[in-house]
């Protein structure tokens, strides 16, 4: 069975980008283009066959495309992002999608983010934040009940998304910062703390064993290395500078 990951290479306005928790930046848009290459080869390195969507020049966080879509295994849901900017950036994906998966879509006044959301089997932990609202996650609730699926909210605080503040790397483990998130509401799992030097190192993409993790925290990579975790570096500085992040760029789902 394989992988999919759909991507889209960023369009030429990211630096008109929203921005929440990270200053205003100049942003190198040929870097930014080439450090999002080097990403997509490393989910091709990993096994993802890509999916990769032409840049939507007019719309400056298009690039990071898992905000607008949720793919579970059984259906892919529309998000309705809590930036209103960002709404229009549905539709191409949208379209991509209903190749793969039946689809719904979150319904005013509900928002939800992508960024929001992280699944770890048939735990779905939703973020509480500026962008994903509770009548979204009751929504998604309904949704997905039927399927197993046992929707939390989680409150986070200064950080735009849940996967800003953890991810797993791991079945049973989370790479976590504690300043973002309470470590209780992932009491379940083995928890990696992210170093205290390093505020938004705790997201990363896991494909498999493998982690697609940014090369400029390498006080955390050196502990996800000592847990034994292998890591496929990237450098995303340009794409950081636009709160963006490795989750952001890409909806990877199995192809059935
Ligand atoms: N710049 C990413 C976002 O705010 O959605």
């Amino acid at each position: 069975m394989s992988t999919i990951a759909i991507t889209r290479a960023p369009s030429a306005t990211l630096a008109q980008c929203q921005l929440s928790f990270v200053d205003p930046q100049a942003i190198d848009l040929a870097l930014a283009t080439a450090q999002h290459q080097d990403y997509c080869r490393a989910l091709g390195e990993l096994g993802c066959e890509l999916l990769e969507l032409p840049a939507l020049d007019a719309q400056p966080d298009a690039v990071f495309v898992e905000d607008v879509a949720l793919v579970l295994d059984h259906l892919a849901i529309m998000t309705r992002p809590g930036a209103p900017s960002r709404r229009p950036e549905s539709p191409t994906i949208e379209a991509a999608l209903r190749t793969f998966r039946p689809i719904v879509s979150i319904q005013a006044p509900g928002t939800l983010d992508g960024g929001d959301v992280l699944r770890i089997g048939n735990q779905i932990y939703v973020g509480l934040s500026a962008r994903s609202n509770p009548e979204a996650i009751e929504q998604l609730r309904q949704l997905v009940a039927a399927e197993g699926y046992v929707v939390t909210a989680v409150a986070i605080r200064d950080c735009l998304h849940l996967k800003s503040a953890v991810t797993a790397v791991r079945d049973d483990t989370v790479l976590i910062n504690p300043a973002c998130v309470d470590r209780e509401a992932f009491a379940a799992y083995r928890q990696i703390e992210v170093d205290p030097q390093e505020a938004h190192a705790a997201n990363t993409v896991r494909i498999g064993d493998r982690l697609i993790y940014p090369a400029g925290f390498p006080r955390t990579a050196q502990r996800l290395q000592d847990a034994g975790i292998n890591l496929r570096l990237v450098d995303v500085s340009e794409l950081q500078k636009a709160e963006g992040a490795v989750t952001c760029c890409s909806l990877i789902f199995s192809r059935s």
